[in-house]
């Protein structure tokens, strides 16, 4: 595979495992040093930190530790993200709705304010933050998760409107569900449901995330800042 990143140096945050480790394993392919940044660090491939990303402090620890072992970083994946539980709101437990709000959309917040001030310094970095196409459509029962995706596509055009000339640029990824271990714990029914929603039929992979990701990063992304690239298969409209 070609080194489009070699020299790069990346923060992924919930690379531990699910999307967040495809996207660990293809920037790491293309060259890249990759720090993970995962609250259950096991199991995480090369150098990785303990953090919450919805902890400031935590953030700040762990990106000082990664300065000191891997460098600099350029790049910055927000990917982590927990789903909470599913109720209509007026039963949706006050507790989770902060929970998934602090790591889902607090935790993005945390990370870029962290790590931004370097890039803009040094007048390089790459931002992706991981919405979802519920930040665009809703979905009846998550309506934390919908509130917290659809803040993290209102907070990717606001920062990128803040630097329209830094050489850094910020954008998202906005997937339909996703082919991951979280099938196992599906019906069938749940899953066909899911599929019947793609106009393509079938499910997003992991390797498709992680290809985009590596794009949208990558040398050959220049001109495109404060965007939401679509990863429905068809789904989304706009
Ligand atoms: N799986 C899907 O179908 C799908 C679809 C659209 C968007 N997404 C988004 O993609 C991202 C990754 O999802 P996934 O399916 O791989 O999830 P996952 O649960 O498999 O992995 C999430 C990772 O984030 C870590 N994490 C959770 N809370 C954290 C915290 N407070 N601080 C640091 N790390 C934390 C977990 O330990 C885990 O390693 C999430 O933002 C999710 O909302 C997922």
């Amino acid at each position: 595979m070609e080194q489009t990143l070699a020299g790069q140096r990346a923060v992924v945050t919930g690379g531990a495992r699910g999307i967040g480790l495809g996207i660990v394993r293809r920037l790491t392919e293309r060259g890249a040093t990759v720090a993970v940044w995962d609250r259950d660090t096991e199991g995480a491939p090369g150098y990785s930190c303990q953090v919450d990303v919805a902890d400031l402090d935590s953030v700040r620890a762990a990106h000082a530790a990664t300065v000191e072992a891997i460098g600099d970083v350029d790049i910055l994946v927000n990917n982590a993200g927990i789903n909470g539980p599913v109720a209509p709101v007026e039963d949706y437990p006050v507790e989770a709705w902060h929970r998934v709000l602090a790591v889902d959309l607090t935790g993005v917040f945390h990370c870029t304010r962290t790590i931004l001030p370097g890039m803009r310094e040094r007048r390089r970095g790459r931002i992706v933050n991981v919405s979802s196409i519920v930040g665009k459509e809703g979905a009846a029962g998550i309506s934390a998760y919908a509130a917290a995706k659809a803040g993290v596509i209102g907070f990717t055009k606001s920062v990128a409107r803040e630097l329209p000339d830094a050489g850094v640029l910020v954008n998202c990824i906005a997937p339909v569900i996703t082919e991951t271990d979280l099938f196992r714990e599906m019906t069938p029914e749940h899953i066909a449901a899911g599929r019947a929603k793609i106009p393509m039929g079938r499910f997003l992979t992991v390797d498709e995330i992680a290809a985009m990701v590596a794009f949208v990063v990558g040398p050959d992304c220049t001109f495109t800042n404060g965007f939401v690239f679509d990863l429905s298969g068809g789904r989304a409209t706009y």
